[in-house]
C-alpha cells in the first residue's frame, strides 16, 4: 500500500501523524510511505530521519494526498484536502464526527473511507490504538507544569537555611486518564494532592497514587455508564459536589479540572462564587476549556488574573505543545489501527469486527459506525 502523511496545517498544530519510527515499521512490511516535505519539522523530526527510515519526501501535500491509498492525519481534514484525495482513499485521524456533520457528508460525497480515532471503542483489545488516552496523558502531565509555572510558590516541601516551606496543595477534579496523570505528576513534584471524581470506582486509583479522595456524600444514583464514562449528576448531587469543592477550594494553591461527560458540555464544577472565595495567587488550570470549561470564568485559550488575584488558565490543544512525544505516541496508536485493517499487506475492512466497525465513520458513501446511527 502507499501510505501518506502531510503537514498538519491548523494554526498552532505542531504534531505530525506518522513518526520516522512508524514509517520504518511500515516500510519494513513492504509499504511505501510518502511524507510531505517538512511534515515533521515542528515536532522535531527531520526529512532526513524519514528518508533514513525508508520514507519518500514529496514536495506538496496535494501530491501526497493524490498518490496515497491511505492517509494518516491528526486534525480533521479541510475541504481542499478531502478534494485532493482519490475516491476510495482510507483516512485515519481525529474527525470528531458527531460534532462535524458537514465534514462527514463531504467525506461521503468523495467516497473516502474515514476512520475516526475518537470513535475507537475503549476495550482492552484496542488499548494500543487509543489515541485519546495517549493525548489525555500528555494533557494531564502538562497541566501540572503549566500550573506550577504560574504558581508563585514551590510545589514541594523544602527545608532550607532560610526556613521551611510548606508544600503546595493541589486539587484535581475528574480522575480519568488526564486527571490520574495530573495527580501522579503533582505528587512527583512534591505537592499534597486531593482529587474527586463522580465515578466512585476511581477512589482506589486516586489513593494508589498517594492522593486523598475528596469524599462528597452524593445521593444514591448511577454515575457511570456501562462503557465506564461519567453521567450527568442530578441537581441535588451537583449542589452537594459544589458545596464540597467550594470548601476545599478556599485552601488550595492549584486546582486542575479535567471533568468531561461524553456528548455533553463540560460540567461546571467551579462557580464565580467559589473563585471569589479563593486565596489570591490560587491557580486554576481548566483542561475542559475546549468543551466550554469546568470553571464558569475560564476564557478558552487565555490565561488571566481575576480582580481577587486568582489565575485562570484555559489552555487549548495541550498535546501540540509537547509535539515530539505527542507525535510519537499518536503515531504508534495510528500505526496499530492501520495494521489492524491490513491483512497480508492489503486492506481488509471487516465491519463486523468491533474495532473496525465502530471506528469507521464513512465508507463508500455510507455511514458505518453505530455511533452515527440517528446522528
Ligand atoms: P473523560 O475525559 O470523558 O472524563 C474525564 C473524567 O471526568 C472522568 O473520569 C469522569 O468520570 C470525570 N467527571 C465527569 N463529570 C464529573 C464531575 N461532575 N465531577 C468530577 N468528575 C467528573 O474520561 P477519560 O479520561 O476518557 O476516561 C473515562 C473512562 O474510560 C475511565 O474509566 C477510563 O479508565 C476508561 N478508559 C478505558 C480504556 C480502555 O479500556 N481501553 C482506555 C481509556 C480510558
Amino acid at each position: 500500500m502507499t501510505i501518506g502523511v502531510i503537514k498538519e496545517n491548523q494554526s498552532g498544530e505542531n504534531r505530525v501523524a506518522l513518526s520516522p519510527e512508524s514509517t520504518g515499521k511500515l516500510v519494513q512490511q513492504g509499504h511505501m510511505v510518502l511524507v510531505e516535505k517538512d511534515a515533521g519539522k515542528s515536532a522535531h523530526f527531520t526529512d532526513e530521519a524519514y528518508t533514513n527510515a525508508g520514507g519518500t519526501i514529496i514536495a506538496t501535500a496535494e501530491e501526497v494526498l493524490g498518490a496515497s491509498g491511505i492517509i494518516v492525519k491528526i486534525q480533521p481534514p479541510v475541504p481542499a484536502e478531502v478534494a485532493a484525495m482519490k475516491e476510495g482513499t482510507v483516512l485515519i485521524g481525529f474527525l470528531w464526527a458527531l460534532q462535524n456533520r458537514e465534514l462527514v457528508d463531504l467525506l461521503n460525497k468523495h467516497k473516502i473511507t474515514a476512520l475516526g480515532m475518537e470513535a475507537l471503542p475503549r476495550i482492552s483489545r484496542a488499548q494500543k490504538m487509543d489515541a485519546l488516552s495517549a493525548m489525555s496523558n500528555i494533557a494531564g502531565y502538562k497541566a501540572i507544569l503549566i500550573g506550577a509555572s504560574l504558581l508563585g510558590k514551590y510545589m514541594p516541601m523544602l527545608m532550607t537555611a532560610a526556613g521551611t516551606v510548606a508544600p503546595s496543595k493541589v486539587l484535581v477534579l475528574g480522575a480519568g486518564v488526564a486527571g490520574l496523570q495530573a495527580i501522579a505528576t503533582a505528587k512527583r513534584l512534591g505537592a499534597v494532592v486531593e482529587a474527586f471524581d463522580v465515578r466512585s470506582v476511581v477512589k482506589e486509583q486516586i489513593e494508589s497514587l498517594g492522593a486523598k479522595f475528596l469524599e462528597v456524600e452524593l445521593e444514591k444514583e448511577d454515575t457511570e455508564t456501562a462503557g465506564g464514562y461519567a453521567k450527568e449528576l442530578s441537581e441535588e448531587n451537583k449542589r452537594r459536589q459544589q458545596q464540597a469543592v467550594h470548601e476545599r477550594s478556599k485552601v488550595m494553591d492549584m486546582i486542575v479540572t479535567t471533568a468531561l461527560i461524553p456528548g455533553r458540555p463540560a460540567p461546571k464544577l467551579i462557580t464565580k462564587a467559589m473563585v471569589a472565595d479563593m486565596q489570591p495567587g490560587t491557580v486554576i488550570v481548566d483542561l475542559a476549556a475546549e468543551q466550554g470549561g469546568n470553571c464558569e470564568l475560564t476564557k478558552p485559550g487565555e490565561t488571566y488574573t481575576t480582580t481577587n488575584g486568582v489565575i485562570i488558565a484555559g489552555p487549548l490543544n495541550i498535546p501540540a505543545s509537547m509535539p515530539y512525544h505527542a507525535s510519537q505516541l499518536y503515531s504508534r496508536t495510528a500505526l496499530a489501527l492501520l495494521l489492524h485493517i491490513l491483512k497480508d499487506g492489503q486492506l481488509n475492512l471487516d465491519f463486523d469486527d468491533e474495532i473496525t466497525g465502530h471506528t469507521t465513520i464513512t465508507h463508500n458513501g455510507e455511514l458505518v459506525s453505530p455511533l452515527m446511527k440517528g446522528a
